[in-house]
């Protein structure tokens, strides 16, 4: 079934245990991570367009920061789409973002996800969550995560997804730091830090999924691991401050997430989690702070407004 328009709403993701290797002769490194989707999103919205043209439009929080030619993600979503089934369509895409660009949180990779179900639907594509998770792959290694959501565990370079057990409700905090980094860069910095003979194959950690499994805060707590905060935080060490400030008002783990500089905190319950914010908001140590439930779903198609 086709439309003429489409708006879906896809998640941010963080990574709850992210193991790194070392570099393969591609260059990129060999992950194991377990990722989880949360509650912050980022809507885009597809219109059809009789010629075959891409275009963007991105409005919210961050969309100085987004680049609107065809380095943007979701515009290599739509053309890549467009060249594998032969589409002579094209597709105006508005993005509304509350992820932070640069932030380790995704917020690209999940732009694509949508992207790739939005144009599924309006070119009328039929294609299976399998063909999208595989064409969302050769986008980044994120991509196919952000079309899948809920926790999961990723391998090769992060991009071959399976769903982990998750109990529960996990409520989290993001203190949004000015300005981005650059995931290549932290990866750099982490391969400068590192002896490379000595660095083992990235693993999971059992206790990870056993904290998942149990549903409580404070199992996780101590389960949460990022082999890329100290490459994160050699490049931002005033992180560390916003980091411990979050330890000093209760939370109960504080860590960066995924490559920086978004620093997520874990808390108790929905109530600490809100007190927990206010304090960040605050303290004057970040661009912004937000909080947000996870585990939710990848990718999803809204419904349509009711016509008035
Ligand atoms: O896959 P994605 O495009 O998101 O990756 C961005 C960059 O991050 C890659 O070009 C690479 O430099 C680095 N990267 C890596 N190992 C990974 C994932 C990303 O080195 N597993």
């Amino acid at each position: 079934m086709s439309a003429h328009q489409v708006t879906v709403r896809a998640p941010a993701k963080i990574n709850l245990g992210l193991s790194v290797g070392p570099p393969r002769p591609d260059g990129f490194h060999p992950l194991a991570t377990v990722y989880q989707a949360v509650a912050l999103y980022d809507d885009v919205t597809a219109t059809l367009r009789d010629d075959s043209d891409v275009t963007v439009e991105v409005l919210g929080d961050f969309a100085a920061d987004v680049p609107t030619d065809s380095t943007n993600l979701a515009v290599k979503a739509a053309r890549v789409l467009q060249a594998e089934y032969d589409v002579e369509e094209g597709v105006d895409l508005v993005i509304r973002k509350t992820i932070p660009v640069a932030g380790g949180m995704a917020g690209g990779s999940t732009d694509a996800a949508a992207t790739l179900v939005a144009c599924n639907r309006l070119w009328g594509l039929g294609l299976t969550q399998p063909e999208l998770e595989h064409l969302a792959a050769d986008l980044g290694s994120d991509v196919p995560f952000c079309l899948v959501g809920h926790t999961a565990l990723g391998r090769g370079r992060g991009e071959q997804v399976t769903e982990v057990m998750s109990r529960g409700t996990f409520h989290w905090v993001f203190a949004i730091a000015e300005g981005g980094l650059s995931t290549p860069a932290v990866f750099r910095e982490l391969d400068r830090l590192r002896p490379l003979r000595r660095v083992e194959p990235p693993e999971v950690h059992p206790e990870l999924l056993t904290a998942l499994l149990s549903g409580q805060p404070a199992a996780l707590a101590v389960a949460l691991s990022n082999d890329m905060q100290a490459a994160a935080l050699s490049l931002r060490p005033e992180l560390s401050a916003t980091l411990q400030f979050g330890l000093d008002q209760g939370a109960l783990a504080a860590m960066i997430s995924g490559s920086g500089p978004t620093c997520l905190f874990l808390a108790a319950d929905s109530r600490r989690a809100v007190d927990l914010a206010v304090e960040l908001a605050e303290s004057g140590l970040c661009r912004m702070v937000r909080q947000a439930e996870g585990p939710v779903p990848g990718a999803r198609i809204l419904p349509a407004p009711i016509p008035r």
